[in-house]
């Protein structure tokens, strides 16, 4: 054994120990409410699939005629060659769909962040980040070398505390999700964009878990609250809602001008592939015309929030991400098994995903639950 795969082997063996090993678990069928693990039929809480489009057939049949049209991939990064006029046309739709004026596509939201927050910020500049914040938010912003403040979650008193100890030239930027992965609130953002503009701070809006959701239209929190004018970036996956896989940046044309001279994964990455492009367009289009799914959602997650003894959520409807807390890490891992031996899916989550001592379960919902599946996990849940 090398000295490197020794030195390995111990430190996995110490995250065995703190219960915070992770596996892969392998599935046997496509990732819907209901799916094939290890043989064994589950109930599903572990997608972002929220409205259960990833395997929806217009979605598919649209990334099959892409790919019939277009070929398997864009082999070329977008300034080389890997733009086609798919990838401009989705781009035009996630502009009108967010209400800006354009957008960038990205292969993957994370590749959005970690590229974007380094081409818009530098080492003049501070970057306020949510304590909550996604590890790409965070590693986006520690690649940009600027100085990095964090405030207490969702909260305007303690982000306005730290604006006002901020001295020097740079710029100060506020990053923030709208909709949190792990938690699932919504950020006051109305409260974030008024404290920007007194303190003349720019904005920075992750959108992942609201595209698609939020809003009558599914178009995000942002443009729940109307504050598409005040934010400078809002940022968003088509891989959670939209069911398929890429990232995008919208804002003003100068900003997309910006990401195509600047932003390194967008120059250095080979385009989203056409299959991933076509499927998105579909999406957005079905996310627009159709919101018994979104209904359906908030209606469900409503049900097992109750169900669970939840406080109804603050500002607005609660989305689809539950979730269930219990501290450590091995009471985590102990009530994911139990759940897994009567056939429901849903994965302990523990740091550094979440901060030390707040392990919990995550239930997210998707359009394709039933009534039923969210019953049956309450009642399992009130057994075990
Ligand atoms: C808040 C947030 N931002 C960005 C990402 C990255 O998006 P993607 O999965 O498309 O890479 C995620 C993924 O989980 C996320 O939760």
């Amino acid at each position: 054994m090398t000295d490197l795969t020794a030195s390995l082997k111990k430190e996995l063996q110490a995250l065995k120990e703190k219960h915070l090993f992770r596996t892969l678990r392998v599935m046997q069928s496509s990732p819907d409410a209901h799916v094939m693990l290890d043989g064994r039929p589950f109930v599903n809480f572990a997608s972002n699939n929220y409205l259960g489009l990833a395997n929806d057939d217009r979605l598919k049949r649209a990334a099959m005629q892409a790919i019939e049209r277009w070929g398997a991939g864009a082999t070329a990064s977008r300034l080389l060659g890997g733009t086609t006029d798919l990838h401009a046309r989705l781009e035009d739709a996630l502009a009108r769909f967010k209400r800006t004026e354009a957008a960038a596509v990205f292969p993957s939201g994370y590749h959005a962040n970690l590229g974007t927050l380094p081409a818009l910020m530098g080492a003049e500049d501070t970057v306020l980040l949510d304590r909550l914040c996604h590890a790409s938010l965070i590693d986006g912003a520690r690649m940009s070398r600027a100085r990095l403040k964090v405030f207490r979650h969702n909260d305007p008193e303690d982000l306005e505390r730290t604006l006002q100890r901020i001295a020097g030239r740079g710029r100060k930027w506020i990053v923030t999700e709208s909709a949190f992965s792990m938690d699932g609130d919504v950020a006051p953002l109305p409260d974030i964009v008024s404290l920007a503009k007194r303190y003349g701070a720019c904005t920075y809006v992750d959108e992942a878990h609201a595209t698609g959701v939020s809003g009558p239209e599914g178009r995000g929190i942002i443009n729940q609250f109307g504050l598409e004018k005040d934010v400078d970036v809002c940022m968003g996956t088509l891989s959670k809602a939209l069911g398929g896989m890429g990232g995008f940046v919208c804002g003003n044309r100068t900003l997309v001008e910006w990401i195509h001279n600047r932003c390194r994964s967008f120059i250095y990455s080979t385009a989203l592939s056409p299959a991933c492009a076509a499927s998105a367009l579909t999406a957005i289009g079905l996310c627009l015309s159709d919101s018994a799914r979104r209904q359906k959602l908030f209606r469900l997650s409503a049900r097992l929030r109750q169900g669970l003894g939840l406080e109804p959520a603050s500002r607005g409807p609660a989305g689809p991400i539950i979730p269930y807390l219990l501290g450590s890490e091995k009471a985590a891992l102990r009530l994911s098994k139990s759940l897994w031996e009567k056939g429901v899916f849903a994965p302990a989550i523990r740091p550094p995903t979440v901060p030390k001592g707040t392990a919990r379960l995550r239930f997210s919902l998707t359009a394709n639950h039933s009534d039923e599946d969210v019953d049956a996990v309450i009642r399992i849940l009130r057994h075990v």
